[in-house]
């Protein structure tokens, strides 16, 4: 995913654009650029690679002047980051950013090249300038030869055009990557977030998708999918500027794990067709090393190896891909053997964990196929050394206590085994299907299980007063009672384990007693009867218990077990949506506790020392 600002005004632009860039650096970048028209028609172009910032010094260095103007933040699918491959890319007198994929670019490329064009970058993008530039020649308009090459585009989509002979206006189209247009006064703008604009307008009105839009300074001109002009409705926005900023919430924590709807539809976005994984969009080359991946090796340190645990369960059970799963600061020391064509996976929200960083360092030496990290930091250590780096674009996660990560995690990973089933042709398209429908359901649902933070709230107080808990889970919900378990001993500590439940004989019902509250994370699944069994266990020892289960899953609430019945949603994504009512658990306790939610004591965000 990259970021665009775009913006028709009579004052100087470029800063503006910069400044808008700035705010969508939080998505993951690793080149810049922006293209700015004057009033004699002379166009500036500008690309750095590497942040913002490199941009920033650039673009004031070379007093780049003009009200209109285009601008862009890239993370490489097609070409690797370089000043060449950086966007705006230009034919003619046509300036283009993009954001997504366009799936048929090769074919549109062989096209463009007996057309006569030539072709100065690696990206797909850059057919959507020649394009343009080609219908231009037998269009009217701008807006006609934006929609007539809009029709020839497949994949997902965002993108801005300007012609340098018209300083007038800017076109943009939308088919799978969000624009919104921003209303100013005498002026208008437009981005693929508002968040890139919220420091120039509070006026907002969302593309729809197909929609194709002529921007001038007073008008904003929209157009559908079959080229009706029509009306999108304006609202008037009440975000926040500053991620930095709590707004309505209490902790940090707590609005962060109300984003996460949002930080799934970030995730997800351009990365699903309709009914498949965009394989381009996890990174380049990806297609090639994930077809000959036979072996996965995941190394993380606390939620990001949770969210590993977790997608263990999928490597196997979906891609029919061997993986193993390590703490990195384990990794590290031990003498492993490298299996052959393996692909190493760090997971990790800051990449700059020490131990996750020095993983990678020595797999790197010791013949791994390739590397690959899911992280959520631009720029990070992690992000630079990796081969592939997956972005989960969850936003700025200030929290100690890793909440959107985890989750935003675990959607990278389902989408990325996802791409491998399908490149090793493991996965038919039906399961392909179910497996994206179900992706893509997600946000809502956990939308829905927000709702939940009332009756979570309620149960809380049950938990205040005890020195320990025990979570349990069977199958993909035994890492999900891990991290329940790490969350709430980081933030209320009460000391909690969380144990496979099949080990409850073996050990820990020893500990059972009415002292010990006992969370079992409990959805319909074909471990459902044998997860029964351990909860009669539990309450035959005279344990009091907790348990999550979605509909129809038969249990009832009585003096000994108090049930929380959630919606069902697909098993293959239960274990993501589970995790948030857990979450709030951890959350309400702490806060019934009194302790510091998003500073817990003797903890600290980004653990860069060994
Ligand atoms: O930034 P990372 O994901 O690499 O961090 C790993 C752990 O330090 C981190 O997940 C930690 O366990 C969190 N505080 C848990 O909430």
């Amino acid at each position: 995913m990259c970021g665009i600002v775009g913006a028709v005004a009579q004052r100087d632009v470029a800063e503006i654009l910069v400044e808008g860039l700035r705010r969508l650096e939080y998505r993951g970048y690793d080149s810049a650029g922006v293209a700015v028209i004057d009033h004699e028609n002379q166009l500036t172009r500008v690309r750095r690679l590497g942040k913002v910032q490199e941009l920033a010094d650039a673009v004031e260095q070379s007093h780049v002047a003009g009200g209109t103007g285009i601008a862009h933040t890239r993370w490489a699918t097609h070409g690797e980051p370089s000043e060449a491959n950086a966007h705006p890319h230009v034919s003619g007198d046509i300036a283009v950013v993009h954001n997504g994929i366009i799936e048929n670019h090769e074919a549109l490329r062989a096209l463009l090249q007996e057309r006569g064009y030539q072709f100065k970058s690696q990206t797909d993008t850059e057919v959507i300038a020649h394009l343009v530039e080609w219908e231009l020649r037998q269009s009217e308009s701008l807006t006609e030869a934006v929609q007539k090459a809009a029709k020839q585009l497949e994949g997902a989509y965002g993108t801005v055009v300007l012609d340098r002979r018209d300083s007038s206006r800017l076109v943009v189209a939308r088919s799978g990557s969000p624009i919104v247009i921003g209303f100013g006064v005498g002026e208008n703008f437009l981005a693929s977030d508002q968040l890139a604009l919220l420091n120039v307008t509070r006026r907002f009105m969302y593309l729809e998708e197909g929609d194709v839009a002529e921007i001038t300074r007073r008008e904003v001109t929209v157009f559908d999918v079959n080229g009706v002009k029509i009306e999108r409705e304006i609202s008037e926005s009440n975000a926040e500027h500053d991620a930095g900023d709590k707004g309505q919430f209490r902790h940090f924590m707590q609005k962060e794990i109300f984003e996460q709807p949002k930080a799934l539809i970030n995730t997800m976005e351009g990365r699903l067709g309709k009914d498949s994984v965009v394989v381009d969009s996890i990174g380049v080359h990806a297609a090639e090393i994930l077809e000959k991946v036979e072996h996965v090796q995941i190394v993380a340190c606390g939620t990001s190896y949770n969210a590993g645990m977790t997608a263990r369960y999928w490597f196997e059970g979906i891609a029919g891909v061997s993986c193993d799963v390590e703490i990195a600061s384990e990794f590290r020391y031990r003498k492993f053997v490298t299996r052959p064509n393996s692909l190493l996976i760090t997971l990790s929200q800051s990449g700059e964990t020490a131990d996750t960083l020095a993983a990678l360092r020595l797999a790197k030496e010791k013949g791994y196929m390739a590397v690959m990290t899911i992280c959520n930091v631009a720029g990070s250590s992690l992000v630079r050394e990796s081969d592939i780096a997956f972005m989960t674009r969850a936003g700025a996660e200030i929290g100690v206590a890793s909440t959107k990560a985890f989750t935003t995690q675990l959607a990278a990973l389902l989408m990325l085994v996802t791409g491998i089933g399908k490149q090793k042709q493991r996965i038919d398209a039906a399961k392909e299907k179910e497996i994206v429908d179900a992706l893509r359901a997600l946000p809502a649902q956990i939308e829905s299980a927000l709702k939940f933070d009332k009756q979570i709230e309620a149960l809380a107080i049950d938990f205040a007063d005890k020195h320990n808990t025990l979570f349990l889970g069977r199958g993909e919900y035994y890492p999900i009672a891990l991290e329940s378990a790490l969350k709430l001993k980081e933030i209320s500590y009460i000391h909690a384990e969380a144990y496979a439940a099949g080990e409850l004989k073996h050990g820990p019902l020893a500990l059972i007693d009415a002292d010990m509250p006992v969370v079992v994370v409990a959805p319909g699944n074909e471990l459902l009867e044998k997860l029964k069994s351990n909860i009669e266990e539990v309450r035959a020892r005279g344990g009091l218990l907790y348990v999550f289960a979605d509909e129809g899953a038969g249990f009832e609430s009585d003096e000994t077990m108090k049930i929380i019945t959630m919606p069902k949603v697909s098993e293959i994504t239960a274990p993501i949506y589970y995790t948030v009512p857990m979450q709030l658990l951890s959350y309400h306790v702490a806060l019934i506790k009194g302790t510091d939610v998003d500073q817990p004591r003797n903890l600290a965000k980004s653990v860069t020392v060994e």
